[in-house]
């Protein structure tokens, strides 16, 4: 029977001969050519996936257990297998030894590198350059696939408010636009133009939706998002990944206004019928199982049940799908055509990845050698580093800091960590051939005396280490402290209900500034850290996100002005963790906070605004801009604005700046935003040059979602802004005629 279906394949490739193999009609009857063979329980099979690492419900595999289920058909794809070796071993039995040789997928968390580490996702989305994040996302993919991988669970799609959810580290930040243009540039990036090509792979955004919005910060908790906030906020970079052609998407763990995303019929309508989403739905890890444990299904089978009917494809690591769909086929509780659904959306995932023509295509071990880490690789790693760096203060042109340095102490616990800074879900990345900062400091400042203490751990209480590098700071001209957070190497969660430096790291900073020595701070994290203290006491501050394999290259780059940063923030670094939520496109409020009036929207012990604000950035260099001009002030809903504005580089260094459009709409029925991004473009000037920016944005994108939840253009009056951040700007004024 196994011959039978690749000579059927075989049949209709030569009969279709050059044809596109994204021609639907071919694609439909290859799919149902195989559909049409297999018997209930292969069905079911091809809906389950498994990890080769175990969890609760499925112990670890290290005896390979799961070669059995593969062998009899009950495992459709698979995650955390690594390596063309390993994944061709495994193929091979799907292939040879179960009766219809159907391959199998696998799967991973290829999210930001996979065996070459670039900066982490909320590290990118500061570069606020598509055509860059595209390029990672395709030697990400280029990679990943020449180890056998063919799907990634990524981008991650979950627009965040509330920097102490840990895995805002893997999104794009707090905005919806920006969000989905980087969402947009990774699944250009990871699938390409043809996923049947060696070096393509499927994407997966994930986790519909308002994954970020967990109550208080917490991995997992609940989220309780308004239905108006859901479709601006959180729902935009889902749809902007369907509409991209996505090839999934993961459904959330938590519960949405009280529905687990896994059992939702609303989000399932959303999908299937409003967007019309054709590709794969597959659950997270679990997230079946844990139906039961929110009290939201009664049992396995129930919660199978739930799960299914909300069009969920693949039961990732739960093996409730495998062990009840069954049951429910033969109770009559489920149909026949109802399970080929999915099976013909998994199968027909298999066949544009091109899996029934070549099952090995991705499994070489050759290619896989002469792929990883290639030079070229490494050295796009070092340059996205370098663009993702955040100048965040700079009081007196401290830095760029020459070379001529005599002594500069590198302190602090992350100075020479080489594994942290890779951050998480990094994939096969190897602290051992990263690069600390202390190394890249060495070797730039090659004729500097290096003094080095890391002062402290990064959580520990410990001030042991404190006059080691006080020592250090004592004996030198300039002090290099790196601090941050500590990274898990797959695993997110890390909420915390503080986002102050962990630990000691604040003291040590203190007892640093009382050596009276010049300060910069190097960041290494993955979500906005309150740095009051630090903004007031600190000579300058890098953002510096946790960068990947050349971290301490591409910081040392920075520092010492070879590169001139322009990163802009992403998301809103507040004072303190109170604030939170202190995002910037927040509604316009009755009594906004003013010197003058006494009951405002405001703390009484302290600032509401952000320290450093969304859009916000420094660079070596400064720009002005000016002469900003809209080719019409009135126009109607099937227009478009044209806008014109001119960016001077006016410093003494050439560089690049971030040109950010928002929009105000000043009467609505309902509260507006008080600002919204649409559109920015990274511009290049040389110094005392200055360059036209042009931007052209559809009226239409400037609707909302009215009273009756139903998105609108509305005749009226809107401001216009364009600038360098979220409250530096220029401003005009446009009308939108019926
Ligand atoms: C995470 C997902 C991830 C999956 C597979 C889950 O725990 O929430 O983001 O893709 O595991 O590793």
């Amino acid at each position: 029977m196994r011959l039978l279906i690749l000579n059927l394949s075989l049949v209709i490739i030569l009969f279709s001969c050059s044809q596109e193999k994204s021609n639907d009609a071919i694609l439909n009857q290859r799919v149902d050519s195989v559909l049409s063979l297999m018997t209930i329980q292969e069905k079911i099979g091809q809906m389950a996936q498994l990890s080769s690492w175990g969890s609760e419900n499925r112990p670890l595999n290290e005896d390979l257990s799961y070669l059995q289920e593969i062998r009899t058909g009950r495992v459709g794809s698979m995650l955390n297998i690594n390596g063309a070796e390993m994944t061709y071993k495994l193929q091979r039995i799907a292939v040879e030894e179960t009766r219809l040789g159907i391959p199998l997928i696998f799967g991973f968390d290829v999210v930001h590198g996979y065996q070459t580490i670039f900066p982490i996702p909320i590290a990118l989305s500061s570069t606020w350059d598509t055509s860059l994040v595209r390029w990672v996302s395709e030697i990400t993919a280029c990679e990943a696939t020449s180890a056998g991988q063919h799907w990634t669970f990524a981008p991650m799609a979950d627009v965040t408010r509330d920097p102490r959810w840990g895995r805002i580290a893997e999104g794009c930040g707090e905005d919806p636009f920006l969000t989905s243009a980087m969402v947009i540039a990774q699944i250009k990036g990871f699938q390409g133009k043809d996923l049947g090509l060696k070096n393509t792979m499927a994407a997966c955004a994930k986790h519909f939706v308002a994954y970020g919005a967990a109550e208080g910060g917490r991995d997992y908790n609940t989220c309780e998002v308004s239905d108006r906030t859901l479709q601006e906020i959180y729902m935009p970079p889902f749809k902007a990944a369907a509409d991209a052609g996505i090839a999934s998407i993961m459904m959330a763990l938590n519960d949405l206004n009280g529905v687990p995303s896994s059992s939702s019929s609303e989000l399932k309508q959303v999908l299937r019928e409003n967007w019309s989403f054709k590709n794969i739905l597959v659950s997270d890890w679990n997230s079946i199982g844990e139906l039961v444990t929110q009290g939201k299904a009664e049992n396995a089978k129930d919660a199978c049940l739930q799960a299914f009917n909300t069009s969920i494809d693949i039961d990732m690591q739960g093996n409730i799908y495998a062990n009840q769909l069954e049951k429910l086929y033969n109770e009559k509780i489920i149909s026949e055509k109802e399970i080929d659904n999915s099976v013909r959306r998994i199968l027909k995932l298999k066949f544009l990845l091109g899996l029934f023509d070549d099952p090995y295509l991705y499994s070489d071990p050759v290619r896989e050698k002469s792929t990883l880490s290639k030079p070229e690789f490494i050295k796009a790693s070092e340059y996205a580093a370098c663009q993702s760096v955040v100048l965040l203060k700079n009081k007196s042109n401290i830095l760029p800091l020459s070379q001529k340095t005599g002594k500069i102490a590198v302190v602090g616990p992350l100075s020479d960590d080489k594994s942290n800074i890779l951050g998480s879900w990094r994939a096969i990345g190897e602290p051992d051939s990263a690069v600390s900062v202390l190394e890249g400091i060495k070797t730039k400042y090659t004729n500097s005396k290096i003094l080095h203490a890391e002062g402290c751990s990064i959580e520990g209480s410990s001030k042991n280490g404190f006059e080691q590098a006080i020592q250090a700071a004592n004996n030198s001209d300039v002090i290099i402290a790196v601090m941050g957070e500590r990274s898990p190497e797959v695993n997110k969660t890390l909420s915390a209900s503080d986002i102050s430096l962990p630990g000691v790291q604040r003291d040590l900073l203190k007892e640093l500034k009382a050596t009276g020595k010049p300060i910069v701070l190097i960041l290494l994290n993955g979500r906005p850290i309150a740095l009051d203290w630090e903004s007031k006491n600190i000579d300058a501050i890098a953002e510096a996100w946790f960068p990947g394999t050349k971290a301490g290259n591409a910081i040392a780059k920075v520092i010492s002005g070879e590169i001139n940063p322009c990163a802009k923030l992403p998301v809103s670094f507040p004072h303190t963790t109170g604030q939170i939520p202190v995002y910037y496109n927040h509604k316009k409020f009755g009594r906004t906070p003013s010197p003058n009036t006494k009951e405002q929207a405001k703390y009484d012990d302290g600032p509401e605004e952000a320290l450093f604000p969304f859009g916000y950035g420094l660079s070596y260099t400064q720009f002005e801009f000016s002469d900003l001009a809209l080719e019409k002030n009135k126009l109607p809903k099937d227009d478009s604005l044209n806008i014109r504005v001119t960016v001077a580089n006016t410093g003494d260094r050439d560089g690049c700046e971030i040109v950010q459009v928002y929009v105000r709409d000043l009467i609505a029925e309902v509260t507006r935003p008080i600002l919204e991004l649409k559109g920015f473009q990274k511009v290049y000037a040389e110094k005392g040059r200055s360059v036209e920016v042009r931007f052209k944005i559809a009226v239409s994108d400037l609707g909302y979602y009215n009273i009756d939840l139903k998105h609108v253009v509305e005749p009226g009056n809107f401001e216009l802004m364009v600038g360098n951040s979220s409250v530096n700007y220029l401003k005009t004024k446009f009308t939108v005629i019926d």
